[in-house]
C-alpha cells in the first residue's frame, strides 16, 4: 500500500479544499452549536497508552533477556523503514519517572503500558525470573501510585522471548501452559497494585501481520494456517489466565481482568448494495468476530460464518482438515465469558466491497478466506501511515456493531489516536482526537453504548514496528536524534488536557492559524 500514499494523500487534499465551503453551510444549517453541550460522565475514564517494546529501550540492561523484535531486528536491520530496531527507543526505561510526569501533565487519572514478558522473565519460562526487572515495574508503579494514576498493564503487546519464539510462539500449544506460568507469577508479583489488567493486545494484527505474513515479525508467511493458530492459542492462553485470576486472584485482590481487541471500521462502499454489505459484515467476522465471538457472545465459539467459511475452503483446498482450529466444549465454556471489558484499539476505516478479477491473494491466506475488496476513501484524509485516513464516524458505528452483537458490557477504548510524520504544531492530530471522541460521546449520549473509558495512543512518539521511527504518534515530541531523547510537548496534549479537565470537547481551544485551512474536511455524515 506503500506506493499508493502519495498519489491517495493529493485526492484528499482536492477533496476537502472543494468541500469545505459546503462543510460551513452544513453547520450553519445543522446548528452543530449544541455540539458543546455533551459531557464525558464525571467517572469516565481517560488515559492514555504505551508499549513496553515501542518506548522501553535497555534491550540487554538490567538482566533482560531478548524478545522476538529484539533478534530479529538485529539479524534483518534492514526490515524497518528507517533501518532502526527498538534497541533505545524512547529510552523510557531510563525515563520513566520523567514520563509518569508527562502522563500526569495530561490531567487523565489512567496510564495504560505493558510489561515485557523477557524483562520479566528472560527465557520466557518462570524457572528464572530477573530482579532488576522486577524492581524496575515495581518503582514505574510506585512513581505512578506517588502521581495518585492508575496503571493499566497488559501483558502481551507482541515481544515473544525469543527462545518461546524459536519454539513456534503461539502457533504451538504448549505455549497457552507458558503464559498462564508467566500470567501467574505477574498476578502473584504486582496484583496488589495493579487492578486492571488486559491479557493479549491486538491479537488480530499480531497473527495476521507476524504469523499469515511478513509484515511483522515473526515474519513467519504461514498465511491461512499459522495465524489461524496463532489465534486459536493466543485466545485459550487469554481466557486461561483471566479463568486463573478470577478463581485464585480476584477474591482478595478485586481487579480486573480483559482483552484488547482492534477493529478497523468496515464500511460497505456502496451503502445500498447487499453485495457490499455483506462483504463488510464478512470482514468484521473474520476480523473481529473471529475473537470477540468466542469470549463476548451468548453461544461462545467461533462465528458460525467464520466457521463455514474456513472449513468450506480448507476442503476444497483438499486439506484433510479445517485450517481453522476446533475447540472442544470445555474450552468453548471457559472462553465464553471470559473478559470483565471489551477492550478497543480503534484508528480507521476501510470501504468494503466484493473482489474483482483483479484481486489476487495467496491460497490459503486469512484475505482469500476473507475474500473481500479493502480500500480508502479518496476523500478521507491520510496524515501520516498510508494504511491510518481519518473517519471519524468510524468509531460510532463500530461502537453500535459491538453492542448490537454482543450486548451491553463495559467497552473501553485502549487505543485511538493518528500518525504524522511530525511537528509541534498537530493541528489534525487535535482535530483528530476532538472528532473521534465527538463521535463517542454520541455513541454514548445518543446510541447508549456503555463506552467507560478512552485511552489516547500514544504518550510520546515511540518504535513503531515495521514503520521504526518515521511515523509519530505522539502527543509529546520524542527528538530521536537527541542521546537525552528530549520530549516536547504537541498542541495535541494541550488539547487533550482541556478536555480531560473540563470533560468537554471545545472545538475552538486551540485556533487554527488564520491563513491555514481545517486540516481535512470535518465530516458530519450518518449523524442521526
Ligand atoms: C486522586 O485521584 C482521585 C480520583 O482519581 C481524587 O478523587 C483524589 O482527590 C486524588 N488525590 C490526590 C491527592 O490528588
Ligand atoms: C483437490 O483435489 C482434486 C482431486 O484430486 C483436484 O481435482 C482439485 O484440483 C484439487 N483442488 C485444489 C485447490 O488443489
Ligand atoms: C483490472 O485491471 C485492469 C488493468 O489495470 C483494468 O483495466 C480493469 O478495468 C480492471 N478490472 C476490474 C474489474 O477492476
Amino acid at each position: 500500500m506503500r506506493s499508493s500514499s502519495k498519489v491517495a494523500k493529493i485526492g484528499a487534499v482536492l477533496v476537502s479544499f472543494s468541500l469545505l465551503c459546503l462543510a460551513h453551510r452544513a453547520i450553519a444549517i445543522e446548528g452543530f452549536g449544541n455540539k458543546e453541550d455533551y459531557e464525558f460522565p464525571e467517572n469516565f475514564k481517560f488515559g492514555v497508552s504505551t508499549a513496553a517494546f515501542q518506548i522501553e529501550g535497555a534491550w540487554n540492561e538490567g538482566g533482560k533477556g531478548e524478545s522476538m523484535w529484539d533478534t530479529y531486528l538485529h539479524q534483518h536491520p534492514e526490515y524497518t523503514l528507517d533501518h532502526s530496531n527498538g534497541d533505545i527507543a524512547a529510552d523510557s526505561y531510563h525515563k520513566y519517572a520523567e514520563d509518569v510526569k508527562l502522563v500526569k501533565d495530561l490531567g487523565v487519572q489512567y496510564y495504560r503500558f505493558s510489561f515485557s514478558w523477557p524483562r520479566l522473565l528472560p527465557k520466557g519460562t518462570d524457572n528464572k525470573k530477573n530482579k532488576d526487572g522486577i524492581d524496575y515495574y515495581h518503582r514505574l508503579l510506585k512513581e505512578l501510585r506517588k502521581a495518585n494514576l492508575t496503571a493499566m498493564v497488559t501483558l502481551f503487546h507482541w515481544d515473544m522471548p525469543t527462545p518461546l519464539m524459536d519454539l513456534g510462539g503461539w502457533s504451538n500449544p504448549k505455549m497457552v501452559d507458558y503464559f498462564l506460568d508467566y500470567a501467574r507469577f505477574v498476578f502473584t508479583e504486582f496484583g496488589d497494585e495493579v487492578k486492571i489488567w488486559t491479557t493479549m493486545n491486538e491479537p488480530q494484527q499480531h497473527c495476521y501481520n507476524g504469523y499469515g505474513t511478513n509484515y511483522f515479525v515473526p515474519a513467519l508467511e504461514s498465511g491461512g494456517i499459522g495465524d489461524y493458530l496463532c489465534s486459536h492459542y493466543m485466545i485459550l492462553a487469554h481466557a486461561k489466565a483471566y479463568r486463573l485470576y478470577e478463581k485464585e486472584f480476584k477474591p482478595y485482590q478485586n481487579g480486573r481482568v480483559g482483552i484488547t481487541l482492534d477493529a478497523f471500521w468496515a464500511e460497505p462502499k456502496n451503502s445500498i448494495d447487499p453485495i457490499d454489505i455483506e462483504a463488510a459484515e464478512r470482514y468484521r467476522q473474520m476480523r473481529v468476530g473471529i475473537y470477540a465471538h468466542p469470549i463476548f457472545s451468548k453461544v461462545g465459539d467461533y462465528p458460525p460464518l467464520v466457521r463455514n467459511i474456513i472449513d468450506g475452503n480448507s476442503r476444497q483446498q483438499n486439506f484433510t482438515r479445517s485450517r481453522l482450529p476446533v475447540f472442544s466444549q470445555d474450552e468453548i465454556q471457559e472462553i465464553k465469558g471470559s473478559s470483565d471489558f471489551f477492550g478497543l484499539n480503534h484508528y480507521t476505516t476501510y470501504l468494503m466491497s466484493q473482489p474483482t478479477v483483479n484481486d489476487t491473494w495467496t491460497i490459503p491466506s486469512w484475505d482469500h478466506d476473507t475474500f473481500v475488496r479493502m480500500e480508502q476513501n479518496p476523500a478521507w484524509p491520510i496524515p501520516g501511515a498510508d494504511w491510518l485516513s481519518i473517519y471519524p464516524p468510524g468509531i460510532r458505528k463500530l461502537l453500535n456493531w459491538i453492542k448490537n452483537n454482543y450486548g451491553d458490557m463495559p467497552i473501553i477504548i485502549t487505543e485511538n489516536g493518528m500518525c504524522d510524520f511530525g511537528g509541534l504544531m498537530d493541528y489534525t492530530r487535535v482535530q483528530y482526537y476532538n472528532d473521534y471522541l465527538y463521535q463517542t460521546l454520541l455513541a454514548m449520549k445518543k446510541d447508549y453504548v456503555n463506552v467507560e473509558g478512552y485511552f489516547a495512543w500514544t504518550l510520546l512518539d515511540d518504535f513503531e514496528w515495521t514503520d521504526g521511527y518515521a511515523t509519530k504518534f505522539g502527543l509529546y515530541e520524542v527528538d530521536f536524534n537527541s542521546p537525552e531523547r528530549t520530549r516536547r510537548k504537541k498542541l495535541s496534549a494541550d488539547n487533550y488536557r482541556n478536555i480531560v479537565m473540563t470533560r468537554k470537547i471545545d472545538f475552538d481551544y486551540i485556533k487554527q492559524p488564520r491563513m491555514k485551512k481545517l486540516p481535512y474536511q470535518r465530516n458530519e455524515e450518518n449523524i442521526v
